[in-house]
């Protein structure tokens, strides 16, 4: 589990203690990992391993790749969830701020996803769950590292998930909409009182629908009955007129 310390990684591992699944749980804020990781094994007696780990940085990334790949104690369901926004001109936004973005959002998803999959194939079973967002559906200008990095996750975990039609191993990608976590304030995105109060969900429903989506073998799971329908009824939309669509509404970021 990525991305554990806060927002949604967090309600993940909740959930998942909760059901009495033993976990890792990686990101970078030790301490906060540390009191979940105590808090989780008194309250559920799992066993919560902390991994600290940087998934920007390939050194640090590489324990996590280690562990992953340690077929002596197998991971069952391997959870990417770290990731980060960034908004502005793409123009005016610092180069290497958006090289971290396209490092954590995609480069240590694909390559844990890369270490996973080994063990799990030779066990015939096993789950990935790749955090995505709606951002991935549209092009968002203000935001266009984030939500390319959205769409890479989308395609290559659909790909993925064909790939691998009757191994056992099944890769799903979870699309939320906007979630009331630090992930607004961490991507400088202003915007959030534009948006009406019913367009938030919170990070526990975001977990529980997309964990029952793992369960169920689905490829894709878009939480909340509202973002299904407006994903569906934007689907047909041509390209051409998703952009200029999206570059009337720019500011929006999910
Ligand atoms: N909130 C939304 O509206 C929304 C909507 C759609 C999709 N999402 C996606 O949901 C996922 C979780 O975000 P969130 O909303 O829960 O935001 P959040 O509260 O900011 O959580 C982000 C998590 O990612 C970890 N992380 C960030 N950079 C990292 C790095 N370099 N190395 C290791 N871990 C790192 C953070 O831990 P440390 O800082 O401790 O490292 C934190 O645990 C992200 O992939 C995000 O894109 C969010």
């Amino acid at each position: 589990m990525t991305g554990a310390s806060s927002g949604i990684g967090e309600s993940f591992a909740r959930r998942l203690a909760a059901e009495g699944t033993d976990l890792v749980i990686v990101a970078r804020r030790a301490e906060q990992l540390e009191r979940l990781a105590a808090e989780l094994g008194d309250a559920h007696g799992v066993t919560v391993e902390v991994l600290a780990a940087d998934l920007g940085a390939p050194v640090s990334r590489r324990e996590v790749e280690r562990r992953l790949a340690d077929s002596s104690a197998p991971i069952d369901l391997l959870v990417n969830n770290a990731g980060f926004g960034t908004h502005g001109n793409f123009s005016e936004l610092p180069a290497d701020r958006e090289d971290q973005e396209v490092q954590v959002n995609v480069v240590a998803l694909q390559r844990l996803t890369s270490a996973a999959l080994g063990p799990m194939l030779a066990r015939g079973r096993g789950h990935v769950l790749n955090v995505s967002s709606i951002a991935a559906l549209y092009p968002v200008p203000g935001s266009a590292t984030y939500a390319a990095t959205k769409a890479f996750i989308c395609s290559f975990s659909d790909a993925l998930h064909e790939e691998l039609r009757g191994t056992g191993v099944v890769v799903t990608s979870a699309l939320p909409g906007f979630t009331r976590t630090e992930f607004q304030e961490r991507s400088d995105w202003t915007g959030q009182d534009r948006l009406p109060a019913g367009a938030w969900l919170s990070a526990d429903r975001v977990a529980a629908e997309s964990l029952d989506g793992v369960w169920a073998g689905r490829a894709r799971v878009v939480s909340d009955r509202r973002y299904r329908l407006i994903t569906s009824i934007t689907a047909p939309i041509p390209p051409g007129m998703k952009r200029w669509l999206m570059g009337r509404s720019s500011g929006l970021t999910w």
